[in-house]
């Protein structure tokens, strides 16, 4: 089979995450390293240097207009996801779009489109269904070990962990850590548990922290572009109604009063319970015990970007069935953009279709 071809854009920090990928493949003879482009050209040049792609871009158009790119990756600010994708897809490239999918419901409907159209494979970066974590409580879920779903509580919460830079300018992220961090939890919960969909939900949020800057002695994940201005909230909590009966709880903070930051998914059915993260431990009852089950399995890992970036040319070679669905895209920003709305309003939203 003759290697796919591929494009970048967005040369910053995740673009490393994907070349774990690209790069094995690429020594797999799988993917051939073409183009890379970012905005700031200078940093797309250094970048493509270190990791081997043959030429650079400063703008996604012309990138695209060359015919020896079968797929890109698109790894820049929230903002641009959806105008880069569907300009993709019109030019006949297959998409892995980092998460969130877009900014708003209308963007990612546009997207899906798009993909619709063009007949191409449209992955959104959803890389936590790529966690061992998830294959195992996947595998279980298929297998009933829950019954019936009741309980979800979701969280990343952070004391001093605003990334910075675009990621706090709305008008480029879109919203803060609720739509930043939510993505990946809201989404891990509906992947396990059937896929329900959201009927209402009640949020708040709160920007009356910051980003932070001043304080010393702690690290954090940072935008290449890191900056003062921040005008997306420091913290969002709220509670989501699925059609399958299930209740979510979330809690997600860029900056938060807290002791201690912690990422959490838990699932409470009614037989058994998961903590997925921060360590994988189910509990169910056995021969009128409650038991608590620690699976024995290597490198139990959440955050798997070379299994991702490997399904992704599995699906562009026809190997595999897109697991990463623009629909599930589509359906993250109804609920998140209902929960902003919540948030806006101060009153439960009803999401309809
Ligand atoms: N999957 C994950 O776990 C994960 C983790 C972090 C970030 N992300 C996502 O990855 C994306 C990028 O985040 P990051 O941390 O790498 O940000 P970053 O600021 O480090 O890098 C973004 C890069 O995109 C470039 N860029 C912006 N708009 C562009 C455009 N229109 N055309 C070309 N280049 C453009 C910027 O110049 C910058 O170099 C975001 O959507 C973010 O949500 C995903």
């Amino acid at each position: 089979m003759c290697p796919i071809r591929i494009g970048l854009v967005g040369t910053g920090s995740i673009s490393e995450a994907h070349m774990e990928g690209y790069s094995v493949l690429a020594r797999e003879g799988k993917v051939e390293l073409v183009a890379a482009c970012d905005i700031n050209r200078p940093r797309a040049e250094a970048w493509a240097k270190k990791f081997g792609f043959r030429e650079v871009y400063g703008d996604h158009k012309e990138m695209l207009a060359r015919s020896d790119i079968d797929a890109i990756s698109v790894c820049t600010w929230n903002n641009a996801h959806a105008p880069i994708t569907i300009d993709a897809l019109r030019a006949g490239k297959h998409v892995l779009c980092e998460k969130p999918p877009a900014m708003t419901v209308e963007q990612a409907l546009a997207m899906q489109e798009a993909e619709k159209e063009s007949g191409k494979v449209l992955m959104i970066g959803f890389v936590r269904r790529f966690g061992r974590n998830a294959d195992l409580v996947l595998d279980f879920a298929k297998a009933g070990f829950f019954g019936e779903i009741n309980f979800a509580k979701v969280a990343v919460t952070r004391r001093c962990g605003c990334p910075l830079g675009w990621f706090a300018n709305s008008k480029l992220s879109g919203g803060g850590p609720l739509l930043d961090n939510g993505v990946h939890l809201i989404d891990l919960v509906r992947y396990l548990t059937g896929k329900p969909k959201a009927v209402s939900c009640f949020a708040s949020t709160y920007n009356n922290i910051g980003s932070r800057t001043n304080v010393k002695g702690v690290d954090r994940y940072m935008s290449v572009d890191p900056s003062d201005f921040n005008d997306v909230e420091d913290l969002a909590v709220g509670m989501v109604k699925f059609d399958n009966g299930m209740t979510m709880s979330l809690e997600f903070s860029y900056s938060e009063e807290i002791e201690q930051g912690h990422i959490g998914v838990e699932i409470y059915g009614s037989k058994g319970g998961a903590v997925v993260e921060p360590h994988l431990t189910l509990m169910t009852e056995m021969h009128d015990y409650m038991v608590n089950i620690t699976p024995q399995m290597d490198h139990v890992n959440d955050v798997n970007f070379e299994a991702e970036i490997r399904h992704f040319i599995a699906c562009v070679n026809g190997e595999a069935e897109c697991r990463n669905r623009i629909e599930d895209g589509v359906e993250l920003m109804r609920i998140i953009c209902a929960m902003y709305e919540s948030a806006r309003t101060g009153h439960e939203v009803l999401i309809a279709r």
